[in-house]
Order: C-alpha cells, then structure tokens, then sequence
C-alpha cells in the first residue's frame, strides 16, 4: 500500500496577553479549514497551533495583576473562555498545542541558540540605545516619546547592553533570491513589500537576547540573557515535531512545512527572519508562507483598548460556530482586510445560509418525506447515460453547452445542466482550495446551490405530484436535488462541519458518500436512503431587532471596557502645561436666555478682574457663591457663549450618572487661602 501524503499546516502561535477576538479566530478558522479540505482528500495532516508565551508584554502584564507570568498565561491559555477553549468552540481540529512555556521546547530553543552561536551566525555585541534610570529600561530612539522615556516622560540617557546578534545581513542575498524567484511568500503583493522596504535598503544585523527582563528562555552559556522571542517563537514549528528534543519524533515526517498561515503583519518575520535562522540551521525552508489580511472593525484594526473588539463567543451563540466559520471565509478574500459589520454577517447568513442553502435542504428532504415518505422509489436514481456525462465532465475539467442538444420543451435539458454543473464542481473547487481563494471555492459551492433551487422552479415537484403519470419524473427529479445537496455538503464540510452532519443524516446519505471521492460521482447516493426532514439549519434572522440588540450589547461590553481600560498617563510635561490657580468669587450672576450658565467676575491675582462662564445654575444660585474661594483653569484659550467671553474654567467635582451629571459640586477652598495661589 502507498504511504499517505503528507500535509503540514499551521497558525501563528497566539500571545496570551489578552482574550482572542473574532480577528485571532480569523487565521485559525482558515488554517482548519484547510487542514480538513487536506484530510478530506486523503492527506495524512498535521495541523500545529499554540501559544507564544514569553516577553516583557507577558511580565509586565503578570506584574501588574500581581501574578506570576506562568500563572498569568496558564489563565489565558488553559483558563474558562481561553486560548483552548476558543479552539473548542470554533471546532478547530489541530493535531497539536504548542506552548512556548514546555519544557520541551525551551531546551530545545537553548540548543538551537547554541547551535547558532558556535557556527558564528550568533555573537556578542552591543546594543546601543537610550536608557531611563528610575524606570531601568532601555529604549531604542523610535520608542521614545518625544526624546524622552515612553513609560515616565522623563530624560533618558545614552546607554549600552551587552547583546547577542544574528548575522541577518549574511543571508540578505539569500532571501532576497527566495522572495523574488520562488512561490515562497503569497500573496506576491507582499514580495515587493518585504524587499524593497527590508532588504534593499540594507538588513542589520538581528539582536536576539534580552537582559532587561526575565521572563524568557535563559541563554544557558551566559546567565543574565534571554533569547528574542521571536526565535524562541518561529522555532516553535520544528521543536512541536521534536527538533532538538525527544517529546515527538515527527520532524523528519513532516518537516518541511507545506504552508504557514500568517496575518500580514508578521510577514517579515516569516519570510526575512525565519528563512534566515533556518539557512543557518542547514534546515529545509518551508515550502509557503501565506500572509492574509485583517479583519477590520470600522476601517480599523480590532483592539481591546479600544474597547471594540468582537467577542466570539456572543457571536458564535447568537448564530451558530458554523455560519460564523462559513462567514469568516466567504465574505472577504483571504490576502487582503476585510471590514467586519454585524450588518454583513447577518447578511450573509439570511441570503447564503438560510435561503439558499438551508431551504434548499429543507425543500428537498420535505418534499421526498410529502410525496414518497421519505423513500424515493427504486429505479429513480441516476441513468447510465447520466453518470457517463458526469464522469466525463469531471474528468474533462471543461464546461459544455449540453442543454442545447434538447429540445425546448424537453425537461432533461434541465437534468443535463445540473448534472453538468455538480460534476465539475469539485475540480473548479479543488483548484481554488489549492490557492487558499477559500472565498471562490464557497462561490464555486453556492452556484450548484443556487442552481439546485432553480431547477425547483423548472420542474415544480408540486405539479407533478399532482399527475398520476410524473410520478418517476418526481422521483428522478428529486433525486437530483438530493445529489446536489450531498456533493455541496461534501465540499462544505471543511468549512461547516457539524451542519455537514447534519446535512448528510436528513438526506440519509453513508460514509462512502461523503467522501472526497465521491464528490466527483453523479449517482453515487443510493436511491434506497432513508431521508428526515430535520431541524431548520438556519434559521432567518431578523436583522433590524438583532442589530438593535448587538448594539446595545456593544455599548454595554465598552463601557465595560472603559471602566476597565488601563489609565493613559500624561508625562509631567503635559500636566504642568495646565495652569490652575485659586480665585475670589467678587461677583456671580445668571445670563439671561440661558438656563444653565452663570457669569463670575473673579479675583485671579492677576492684578485685574477676569471673567469666566460656567454652566453650572442648575446646582447653585449666583448670590451663594459670591465670596467663596474656587479654583480656575485660567490658560484655557478664550472663548464666547451666548455673546460673552469666557477665559477659563472653574473645576467642579462631577459624579457622572446615566444622562449627565448625577451630582455637581463647585470646588471650594476654605476661604483663608488667597487668591492668585497656583496648584501644582
Ligand atoms: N505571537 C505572534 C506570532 C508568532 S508566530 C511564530 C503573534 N501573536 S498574536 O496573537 O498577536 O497574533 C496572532 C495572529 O492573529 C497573527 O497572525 C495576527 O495577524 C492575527 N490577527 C490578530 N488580529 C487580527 C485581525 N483583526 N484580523 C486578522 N488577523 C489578526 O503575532
């Protein structure tokens, strides 16, 4: 027996510094898909997905939850609506977790390094930057703000580390020559990208330790070090076959990769980095990295900072794991980013998923259960004549006009075009899966679909049940619809595999016809299978009510963020910018028209009266404040209301509630302090 061929496919292996929104979902629902497509057609797969645990991201993360950094990803990776658990829900089938934390892989990265080391691609250096005293970090010039220490705001100084290097500049021609004349790096788009913005313009040198933090994988050979993690991260694809350790013993099965899926962002690191790192391994390079696009969310990237990312799992309730997975992949081409809308995947699920898809389903297994019980009669499958035309078709990966032989009046011409249509589908399918075009083989799917639903209209089943003669047209003809539906739901699987199950137990159809094989048969469901009209597999959403109640969700879930977001600090700088100072209330009066604004005359120490407007009448009568001792932003710049100049602000402490102000209270000093005192 011939051995298997053999696929390896993987994701990005994701930081657990956060919880994983639909965007992360994004590349591991693609990577699964494929994976499935790949055993679907006999591939013997590994598909890897993991987390990359280490960085200074992860300790400071750890610090300020005052855990440790193990305990803080163990959380994220193992915990309740986790890493894994998101995995589970959006049934991702990988063969393999890798985390950057085992054992294994640590020692595995400790000789990987040293390997480097002692062949000289890896040496000691210095790493030249700035570095802040009180907060004892080091920082590259981009990283400062304003020349000065991105954390604090305060000066920093010219500093040096002790650093190892990797000589990225000795493979520069080398990868060069990989990215233009190879099929390395997909799309194309992004080859120009990567040379002309990386490598023409010079590639340095790599530093690839750390000893401003620990929370890594040690440099054995010299305490103090840890090792860049992103070697420590791209080495993951090895060491989860056991490269340099004993835990697996698949690297020479599957090693090198078929394809790395990756979003755009970390192309350079895929396609300049690691190539390089593995030239100096003397190890066989991958055979494809593939770099999609973002999902976006209102034209821009999802971030929980800014409180706008989608939550998989509120989604994957409301809608089902599988219309998210078939949305995820239909709507956007798989290169390039995609806005995100619950507008668009409400959409998509009424038009593509319910109306096509699910009635044609349930048309079909009802009408076999209304007019045959659900046993079609023996003798109405496919016709010798037929499964020959398919068989043709499907070998000749060519479209033919074979309706044109029938006459106008002659419903076989209706046959002939279905069948032709189911035939070829699987090689055009099989042809935009091996270009990852995940969003044209759906299209390619949907158009058996949509034409299966067509020729309900053609032949109208109803009318021929009503005719003693048509009972066998009704019979083949409905026959023909459950082929069309099984030879989709084939080619479905990968993309929706529980609803596939689904699929394949309303229409009775076994095991050997839901193979791959078999999706290039015309006929091959036997005419004795017993059909059940099931549930509904999708049922229609009512977008206007659903919008308005995501909505409302979506406010919720960002005021929680707000309420939860990590405080933007100023710099010292910023905040000495404002100037308050104290002020003696010498007048206070109401503006006419208005019903909230009064108008202060104030003693600001400045040697003339200043007069500043504050909408605050509904909390104070003007004649109470006269005299009191308050406090004023007093280099605002000016500016009028309701005809009058207002120069500052006076500072109130403000509880907000629902619909504004809760409660008001004019900042008040005990009126012994002068006026004209700054506040600092
Ligand atoms: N840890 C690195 C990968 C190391 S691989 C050796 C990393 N992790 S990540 O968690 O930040 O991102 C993981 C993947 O999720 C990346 O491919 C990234 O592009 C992808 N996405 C994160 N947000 C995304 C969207 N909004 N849309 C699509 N993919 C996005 O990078």
């Amino acid at each position: 027996m011939s051995e298997k061929k053999k696929f390896y496919i993987t994701t990005p292996i994701y930081y657990p510094s956060d919880k994983l929104h639909i965007g992360h979902a994004y590349c591991t629902v693609a990577t699964d898909a494929m994976a499935r497509y790949k055993r679907l057609c006999g591939y013997d797969v590994m598909f890897l997905t993991g987390t990359d645990e280490h960085g200074q991201k992860i300790e400071d993360k750890a610090k300020a939850a005052g855990v440790s950094p193990k305990e803080y990803v163990d959380n994220i990776v193992e915990g309740p609506q986790g890493v894994k658990d998101l995995w589970k829900l959006m049934n991702i089938s990988n063969d393999r977790f890798i985390r950057t934390t085992d054992d294994y892989h640590v020692a595995a990265i400790q000789k990987i390094f040293k390997k480097m080391y002692e062949k000289g691609d890896i040496y000691k250096g210095k790493y030249v930057g700035k570095y802040c005293k009180p907060c004892e970090s080091f920082w590259t010039e981009s990283q400062l703000v304003d020349g000065k220490c991105p954390d604090c705001g305060r000066e920093v100084q010219d500093a040096e580390e002790e650093a190892y290097f990797f000589r990225l500049s000795k493979y520069a021609d080398r990868v060069q020559d990989l990215l233009e004349n190879t099929d390395f790096l997909e799309p194309r788009s992004r080859v120009n990208e990567m040379v002309n913005n990386f490598i023409k313009p010079g590639l340095e040198d790599l530093c690839v330790s750390r000893t401003s933090f620990q929370w890594g994988v040690p440099v054995d050979f010299d305490p103090g070090h840890v090792v860049y993690v992103w070697i420590d991260a791209l080495f993951n694809y090895t060491t989860a076959l056991g490269f340099m350790n004993d835990k697996y013993d698949d690297f020479k099965k599957y090693w090198p990769a078929d394809v790395h899926f990756i979003g755009k962002e970390i192309v350079r690191f895929h396609s300049i980095i690691w190539p390089a790192m593995l030239m100096s391994m003397e190890m066989p390079l991958p055979k494809k990295v593939f770099g999609h696009g973002w999902l976006l969310l209102d034209g821009g990237k999802m971030s929980k900072s800014k409180g706008n990312v989608v939550d998989p799992y509120l989604l994957a309730q409301r809608y089902g794991v599988d219309s998210l997975r078939y949305f995820l992949l239909r709507e956007f081409p798989f290169g390039t980013d995609g806005n995100f809308s619950n507008e668009t995947l409400i959409g998509r699920i009424n038009t593509d998923l319910a109306n096509d898809l699910g009635n044609l389903v349930s048309r079909t297994t009802a009408m076999v259960g209304k007019y045959f019980g659900n046993n079609l009669p023996a003798g109405c499958g496919a016709t010798e004549d037929e499964k020959d035309l398919a068989n043709m078709l499907a070998q000749s990966r060519g479209s033919v006009d074979l309706a044109a032989n029938f006459p106008e009046d002659d419903p076989r011409k209706f046959d002939v075009e279905l069948i032709a249509l189911a035939a070829g589908l699987r090689n055009t399918y099989e042809d935009k899966m091996e270009q990852y075009a995940f969003q044209d083989a759906l299209m390619e799917v949907f158009k058996l679909i949509g034409r299966a639903n067509k020729y309900i209209d053609e032949n109208k089943p109803w009318a021929l049940a009503k005719d003693e003669a048509q009972q066998d047209r009704l019979a083949h003809v409905l026959y023909n619809l459950l082929e069309c539906v099984r030879i989709s739901a084939v080619l479905l699987t990968p993309f929706m595999p529980e609803t596939c199950e689904k699929i394949f137990a309303q229409i009775g159809a076994g095991d050997s016809q839901r193979t791959w094989e078999s999706a290039a048969v015309w006929g091959a469901l036997s005419t004795d299978a017993q059909v059940s009209k099931g549930e509904n597999l999708f049922p229609r959403i009512d977008a206007a009510k659903e919008l308005e109640e995501l909505a409302a969700l979506e406010e919720a879930a960002k005021a929680e963020a707000a309420a939860k977001a990590e405080p933007e600090y100023i710099t010292i700088d910023d905040f000495a910018k404002v100037k308050f100072v104290t002020a003696k209330v010498l007048a206070c009066e109401a503006v006419k028209k208005s019903k909230k604004l009064l108008r202060f005359t104030l003693d600001c120490g400045e040697g003339q009266t200043r007069q500043i407007l504050s909408g605050i009448h509904e909390y104070y009568e003007p004649e109470d404040l006269v005299g009191k001792t308050v406090v004023a932003c007093v280099n605002l710049a000016p500016r009028k209301m309701m005809g009058l100049e207002s120069n500052g602000m006076l500072i109130s402490a403000v509880k907000e509630g629902a619909e504004g102000h809760e409660e008001l209270h004019l900042l008040m000093l005990d009126d012994k302090v002068p006026a004209g005192c700054t506040l600092g």
